[in-house]
């Protein structure tokens, strides 16, 4: 059965500034090599490496891995995970009647260069005006208060293949639109909704004596839907 979605004229996409990024502090014996200013970590993605460190915070040094002899040593080093500039896409939103609205969240996760930067925890996020409505979780979502008078609800996407909960479903991905169906009711007599996903990319570094965990959330542009 197919479902004919309808992309909505009134939908303004808003370009937000998309990514925090994940830094972790750990003690390592003196590091040796080139130093940089601190201003100029994005090079290191050009040489290929995926981190920049630094001791002081004014001179910094790019690294492809956490030298694996950290964890030990006479300096604390603050590592950065760097990301290539990416721009996670926006939910797509739908309406299929005057009762709901829907948010359809791309496979992004599927293809490049996502499909290389082990994504998890994908959420659909709506922010809106609370005007009478309850801003309660309930099922899948969760409920929470934002600056006295906003509610944002978040909704857990599961990505099939990667999110493998046990089910056959997400086992053999049945290529379905990542659907989340928002009754009207939901938003009481908010005018708007803002959509945005968000999604953790993940990187662990192992050290001789333990590892380091990077996690860098990446964020959507906003996407304003007048109700
Ligand atoms: C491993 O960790 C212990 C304490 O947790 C520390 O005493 C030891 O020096 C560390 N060894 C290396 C090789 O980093
Ligand atoms: C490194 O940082 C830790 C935690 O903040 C601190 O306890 C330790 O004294 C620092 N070591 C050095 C050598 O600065
Ligand atoms: C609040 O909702 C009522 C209808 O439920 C609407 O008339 C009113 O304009 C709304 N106020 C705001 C600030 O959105
Ligand atoms: C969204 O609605 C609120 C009132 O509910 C209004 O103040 C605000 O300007 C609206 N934003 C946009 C982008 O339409």
């Amino acid at each position: 059965m197919r479902r004919l979605f309808i992309l909505l004229v009134s939908t303004i996409v808003i370009i937000d500034k998309c990514s925090s990024s994940s830094c972790k502090t750990v003690i390592c014996p003196k590091q040796p090599g080139k130093l940089i200013s601190c201003d100029m970590c994005h090079t290191c993605l050009d040489s290929g490496s995926r981190f920049c460190y630094t001791s002081d915070h004014k001179n910094c040094q790019c690294a492809t891995i956490v030298p694996q002899n950290c964890g030990s040593g006479q300096l604390n080093y603050t590592f950065c995970h760097l990301l290539d500039d990416v721009l996670l896409p926006p939910p797509e939103i739908v309406v299929h009647d005057e009762h709901s609205v829907s948010a359809v969240v791309p496979r992004f996760f599927q293809e490049a260069p996502f499909d290389s930067m082990k994504p998890s925890f994908l959420y659909l996020l709506a922010l809106f005006t609370k005007n009478g409505s309850d801003c309660t979780s309930f099922g899948e979502i969760e409920a929470y208060h934002r600056n006295q008078d906003k509610c944002l609800l978040r909704i857990r996407v599961q990505m099939p293949k990667i999110d493998y909960t046990g089910t056959e479903n997400y086992y053999y991905d049945d290529r379905s639109p990542l659907e989340s169906q928002f009754s009207r009711e939901l938003f009481g007599g908010a005018q708007n909704v803002t959509f945005w996903n968000e999604v953790t990319i993940r990187r662990d570094e192992k050290l001789n004596n333990g590892s380091l965990a990077f996690a860098t959330v990446l964020k959507s542009a906003r996407v304003e839907y007048e109700l």
